[in-house]
């Protein structure tokens, strides 16, 4: 009989702990520790196979000696795909894409599963065959050869991945997948623990890259330990609001390339279509002028990126004013309303504060601030602003306006989009060749500046 041992995991980092507690000793987060069962019976799978192709133990290799053509990149069909992580799949990678459920995760992969040239497996836990294919229906021909595979067990799929000798593997999800040897439930962190370090073997023995698919939980963090994160080789997030159409796909570790990158989709009937030129798409749509919305010209991944920034300040009814924001950082709202109630003498302690970052989409770049600055303004003053203006800079806790990266090319893109003005910090007006636009540029040192030139 198998002798059964139990411990207490933290969901959350991985920590092991002989007895239960409301808090996890390792990273502080409170009831997190989850009984697992771990079967000691069976030997570690590290002993019983080996995926390399020659069959071969690995043995020390001279650097020289080793052929950069195992670094060759495999390039998808989705420039955006290839962008984000720097031109292409590494051989023998691993990928982690994470994101919220019904984001479009299964979706972008069977849709780079259906378009590569040579042979993909595609292995899902979570759908059966025909549910894959009446997806694959919608999203488009396969061009190569894409197998799918509907199986959770780790050991069972590598064999098979072994046998068949794919250019890519993908796993949707880690969450579902189950290791032989280990007695716990798929899901949990040994199991996502020892089935991943399981594709890392196979991946970085075989030279196979692999995409793994993994759940986010509550807090934005993909599900299970954080050890996860550290075992691939690549980070990536897809996010959005399901409710709107755009989706974003970000790197948030590559260690073949930068995480500046950053990728744009729209799903819509026929799956996920690239946006190549993305600026104007989170545009406002309508010709009036409203008070409480302007525009924010956003540079994300080096693209420039124009949003519609909304404000809506009233008068609270009840007790402590509400303070509420999407896509942009409440803590960072509450230090612009400071800002202005300091150094502009408005009054929003008060109000409630509502602010909205048009199209569902987190823009991180820190130039929004001057848009929700004349946005908070508008919406409290109830004076429109001119539709035409688009703003550009960065509010520091003295009311004055710092300097951001790429001014040439978000005036240039402003310009090219049909703006009459643009709002940008003074210094950045050193080294911009003005006679090269149409677009008048007002330059701002502080934010009372800011609206002299607002309503005029
Ligand atoms: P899915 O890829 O299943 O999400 P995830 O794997 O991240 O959980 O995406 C499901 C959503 O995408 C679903 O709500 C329907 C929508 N969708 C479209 O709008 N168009 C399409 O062509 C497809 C395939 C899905
Ligand atoms: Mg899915």
């Amino acid at each position: 009989m198998a002798k059964l041992r139990t411990v207490y995991l933290c969901q959350k980092c991985g920590h092991q702990a002989p007895k239960w507690s409301g808090q996890c000793p390792s990273c502080d987060e409170w009831n997190t520790l989850h009984e697992e069962v771990i079967s000691k019976s069976k030997a570690p799978l590290e002993l019983t196979t080996n995926y390399r192709q020659d069959g071969l133990k690995s043995k020390p290799i001279n650097l020289q000696l080793i052929e950069s053509v195992r670094r060759r990149k495999l390039i998808t069909q989705d420039n955006e795909f290839n962008r984000v992580l720097g031109g292409g799949i590494v051989p023998g990678s691993i990928t982690l894409i994470g994101g919220h459920p019904g984001i479009g995760k299964s979706t972008l992969l069977l849709q780079i599963a259906l378009s590569g040239r040579g042979t993909v497996l595609y292995v899902s836990g979570e759908e059966s065959e025909e549910q894959i294919k009446m997806r694959a229906d919608r999203v488009g021909e396969a061009q190569g050869e894409c197998l799918i595979y509907s199986e959770t067990d780790t050991t069972q799929i590598l064999k098979e991945a072994a046998k068949i000798q794919p250019d890519l593997l993908v796993i949707d999800s880690i969450q579902t997948l189950r290791s032989p040897g280990l007695d716990s439930a798929p899901g949990s962190v040994t199991q996502v623990r020892e089935s991943t370090s399981e594709l890392q073997r196979f991946a970085k023995e075989s030279n196979i890259p692999i995409v793994i698919i993994g759940h986010i939980n509550k807090d934005g963090a993909i599900a299970g330990p954080k050890i996860l994160e550290h075992i691939v080789d690549t980070v990536l997030q897809f996010e959005g609001d399901s409710n709107y159409r755009f989706r974003i796909l970000r790197s948030l570790k590559n260690r073949f390339g930068s995480t500046d990158e950053m990728g744009i989709y729209e799903m819509n009937t026929s799956g996920l279509r690239m946006v190549e030129n993305p600026s104007a798409m989170l545009l406002n749509q309508y010709d009036l002028n409203l008070s409480g919305s302007t525009t924010a010209a956003a540079i994300e991944s080096a693209r420039p990126l124009f949003v519609e920034t909304q404000a809506l300040v009233s008068t609270a009814v009840y007790g402590n004013p509400q303070r509420s924001s999407t896509g942009f950082d409440t803590k960072r709202m509450n230090m612009l309303l400071a800002v202005l109630e300091k150094r502009c003498g408005m009054r929003f302690g008060t109000m409630d504060v509502f602010l909205n970052i048009a199209g569902g989409l987190k823009i991180v770049d820190p130039s929004m601030d001057l848009a929700v600055v004349a946005a908070l303004v508008s919406s409290l003053q109830d004076i429109p602003v001119n539709k035409k203006m688009a703003f550009s800079g960065e509010v520091g806790l003295s009311g004055e306006i710092r300097g951001v990266s790429r001014m040439e090319q978000r005036v240039q893109e402003a310009n090219r989009l049909g703006f009459t003005d643009i709002f940008i910090p003074k210094f950045n007006l050193k080294g911009l060749d003005q006679a090269r636009f149409d677009i008048r540029v007002h330059p701002i040192n502080v934010l009372p500046e800011l609206f002299e030139g607002l309503f005029a």
